[in-house]
């Protein structure tokens, strides 16, 4: 039974989980590192849950409740007695591993470790762990709030307990959690994200602008948002850091990352959160 939940990453994954697992009176800790990313988290949850409220899918004292149950730190050391730490940080292998390499020493030993990572294999966040059984992918689709799925991916070490308890997780967070395997991208991201870096392939090659794009693929496919803006949305940083997972990973270069996705995340154009990418925000 989960009664206590760490989140590391307030960003918009982070704030989102922590969120989800406040509303149903989990007790939360978010940890980032730096104290305007962490008040950048609460902010967000304020704001999802105020418009909860104004759309009346909730009232004032449920948003209480949940803003009540989060709190905040820039320790990691303050997660350790937590029952299960959900990391939701940038997407990248080596700051990964070395987070849960610390999360290994620093916590007791019924914490499980979740990752949200969008596609690097659990397997390797467990390894570095050094507490292999305690490590499981809990992949939450973005906006969390609002999505239903959950990817729950079982490395060849995951333990029962700890996949059953992550599983268990899901289902009381109002999720649908469906159980996956541990390649690189999952399911999820290594269908979509290959379709997403076409798009920018059609872009870059002046197939079409990417309204144009966007509109082939929400008319014609009846897709609810279009690929270009939901690359906007994911973030083109991690959409660049998903491609070159899959790339290298599976050593195909059916999955090398469109040059212009390249360009643009070099420009610090990241899409909505840096407010430019294929569109301004
Ligand atoms: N954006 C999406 O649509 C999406 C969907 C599913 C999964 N994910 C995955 O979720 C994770 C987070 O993505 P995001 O979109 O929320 O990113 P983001 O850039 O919005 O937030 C990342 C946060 O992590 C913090 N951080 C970085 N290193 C840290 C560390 N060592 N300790 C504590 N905090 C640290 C940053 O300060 C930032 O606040 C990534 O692994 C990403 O692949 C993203």
């Amino acid at each position: 039974m989960v009664s206590n939940v760490g989140v590391i990453g307030a960003g918009q994954m982070g704030a989102g989980i922590a969120q989800v697992c406040a509303a149903i009176g989990k007790k939360v800790i978010l940890c980032d590192i730096k104290q305007e990313f962490v008040d950048k988290g609460i902010q967000t949850i304020t704001r999802n849950l105020e418009r909860s409220v104004s759309k009346e899918r909730i009232d004032e004292t449920d948003m209480k409740n949940t803003l009540g149950n989060v709190n905040t730190t820039l320790e990691l050391s303050d997660l350790s007695n937590c029952d299960i730490i959900i990391e939701a940080i940038v997407e990248n292998m080596d700051i990964k591993k070395k987070l849960f390499s610390d999360l290994g020493h620093i916590c007791n030993d019924n914490t499980i470790l979740a990752s949200n990572t969008s596609s690097i294999p659990i397997g390797i966040l467990a390894k570095a762990s050094g507490r292999s059984e305690k490590v499981v992918g809990m992949h939450f689709m973005n906006p969390v709030p609002v999505m239903k799925l959950v990817e729950v991916i079982r490395a060849k070490s995951t333990s029962d307990l700890t996949f059953d308890t992550t599983f268990n997780l899901a289902k009381d967070l109002s999720k649908v959690p469906v159980l996956v395997n541990d390649f690189p991208g999952f399911v999820s991201n290594r269908i979509l994200l290959p379709m997403l870096n076409e798009a920018m392939f059609c872009v870059m090659e002046g197939v079409a602008e990417p309204k144009a794009i966007d509109t082939v693929m929400k008319l014609g496919m009846s897709h609810p948002m279009g690929p270009l803006t939901l690359a906007d949305f994911i973030g083109l940083d991690t959409c660049l850091a998903i491609m070159e997972v899959l790339h290298r990973d599976f050593n195909d270069d059916k999955y090398r990352p469109c040059p212009l996705l390249k360009e643009m995340v070099e420009q610090g154009k990241l899409g909505k959160k840096s407010g430019e990418g294929f569109y301004k925000y």
